[in-house]
C-alpha cells in the first residue's frame, strides 16, 4: 500500500474508497460473515465440520415460512436469481441512510422483490449465527433456502454446494447490465445468459421457475393493450387469459399492487406446467411466451413440457451451474493471485 500524503488528491480518493466500502459493508449479513482469506472451495458438505447442522437450521426457518407465508417460496427463488450472475449475497446489502451510493436491492429492477425473501434469509442467518457464529455466508444460506423452497413446493431436491464468499460490493448501477426484463427478446435473453456461461438449454430450463409465483400488471400491460405499438393485444395470448388479465389489469388507473399468477392453475406448485402453458399461449410475460415462438428455444420447451422428470433433472443441474457463478471482478482478482477486496 503506497504511503499517501494527506494533502494529495489520491489521499482524498482513498478516503472516499474506504467510506464507500464501510457504507456498503455494514449490512446485517455482511457484518458477521466470511473471511476473505480462505480459499474458495465450493463443495457439498463444506460446513461438515464447522457447522454440520446448517441445513437443519435453515430448514427450520424455511419450513415455517413455507407454512406461514407461502409467497416466501417464489420470493426467495427470485431473490437467488437476482443475486446470481455472481452469487455473493450482494443483493442483501442495504443502502446506508444518507449514502449517495444505492445498493443493488434499491435498483429500479429490484424494487418489486418481495420482502418475504429478504425476511427468510435474515431469520435463517440469525438462527445460524446463534449456533455457528461467523462461519456460514449469507450467499450459502440463500442457496440452501431457495433449494428448500423449490423442494417444499413439489420440485426436485438437490444437494447444494456451499463455501461461497459474501461479496462486499453492491451497486445499483450494475443491475441493469445483469438483469433481463419482461419484454426482453429471446436474443437478449440468450446473449446475457451466454455471457455468464449459461447455454440456451439452461435459459429455457431456469425460466421454468416461472411455474411458481406472480408478476405485477406493469410487466405485461403492453401485451394486453398495445403490443409493440400496434394498439392491439399480443396475438400470442390465449383469448380467455387475455380477458381475465384485462379484468385484473386495466389499461390506466389500475392498482399497482395487483399481481397475476405465472401459472393460472397451480401457482404455488413447482411442476413443469410452465412449458405446457407456453404451448397453449398461456405464458404471462412476453419473455416467457417468446421461448415458444423462437425456433432456437421452441424444441426445448416442447421436450420439457412432455417430461417432468427431465425438467427436474435439467433444472437441478442448471441451478447448480447458476449458483456457482461468482462476480466477475472477484474471478479476475483470483486469477491474478489477489484476494478480493484487500485494501
Ligand atoms: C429469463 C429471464 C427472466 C426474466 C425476464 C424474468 C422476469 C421476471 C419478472 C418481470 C417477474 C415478475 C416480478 C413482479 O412483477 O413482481 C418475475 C418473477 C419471478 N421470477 Fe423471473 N425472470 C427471468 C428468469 C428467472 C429465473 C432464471 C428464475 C429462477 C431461477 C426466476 C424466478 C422468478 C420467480 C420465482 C418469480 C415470482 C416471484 C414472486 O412471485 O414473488 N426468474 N421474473
Amino acid at each position: 500500500m503506497p504511503v499517501l500524503s494527506p494533502s494529495s488528491s489520491s489521499f482524498f480518493v482513498f478516503i472516499c474508497f474506504i467510506i464507500f466500502f464501510v457504507t456498503l459493508y455494514s449490512s446485517n449479513c455482511l457484518a458477521i460473515t466470511t473471511n476473505a482469506k480462505r480459499p474458495r472451495q465450493i463443495s457439498v458438505n463444506y460446513y461438515a465440520k464447522s457447522c454440520p447442522q446448517v441445513e437443519q437450521l435453515v430448514g427450520a426457518i424455511t419450513s415455517q415460512q413455507f407454512k406461514e407465508a407461502p409467497v416466501s417460496s417464489p420470493a426467495t427463488i427470485r431473490l437467488l436469481f437476482h443475486d446470481c450472475f455472481g452469487c455473493d449475497a450482494s443483493i442483501l446489502i442495504a443502502t446506508q441512510p444518507g449514502s449517495k451510493v444505492l445498493a443493488e436491492k434499491d435498483a429500479e429492477d429490484n424494487k418489486d422483490l418481495r420482502t418475504e425473501g429478504f425476511d427468510t434469509i435474515t431469520r435463517a442467518k440469525t438462527l445460524v449465527e446463534s449456533k455457528c457464529p461467523g462461519i456460514v455466508s449469507c450467499a450459502d444460506i440463500l442457496a440452501i433456502a431457495a433449494r428448500d423452497f423449490i423442494h417444499f413446493a413439489g420440485g426436485p431436491y438437490y444437494p447444494v454446494k456451499t463455501g461461497r464468499w459474501d461479496g462486499k460490493i453492491s451497486m445499483a448501477s450494475r443491475v441493469p447490465y445483469n438483469l433481463l426484463h419482461a419484454n426482453s427478446s429471446v436474443d437478449q435473453l440468450i446473449t446475457l445468459f451466454s455471457s455468464k456461461g449459461l447455454t440456451i438449454q439452461n435459459l429455457v430450463v431456469l425460466s421454468g421457475a416461472h411455474t411458481i409465483g406472480f408478476a405485477h400488471c406493469n410487466n405485461f400491460l403492453d401485451r394486453l393493450y398495445n403490443y409493440k405499438g400496434t394498439k392491439q393485444a399480443d396475438p400470442s395470448i390465449d383469448p380467455r387469459l387475455l380477458k381475465a388479465l384485462k379484468m385484473s389489469c386495466p389499461q390506466v388507473g389500475g392498482n399497482t399492487d395487483i399481481v397475476a399468477p405465472f401459472d393460472v392453475t397451480t401457482p404455488f406448485v413447482f411442476d413443469h406446467a410452465y412449458y405446457a402453458n407456453l404451448q397453449s399461449k398461456m405464458g404471462l410475460l412476453a419473455s416467457d411466451q417468446g421461448l415458444f415462438l423462437d425456433p432456437r428455444t421452441k424444441p426445448i420447451v416442447q421436450s420439457l413440457g412432455q417430461d417432468k422428470a427431465k425438467f427436474f433433472q435439467a433444472f437441478l443441474s442448471a441451478m447448480d451451474k447458476l449458483a456457482q457463478l461468482v462476480p466477475k471482478e472477484e474471478e479476475d482478482m483470483e486469477r491474478n493471485g489477489k484476494l478480493p477486496f484487500e485494501l
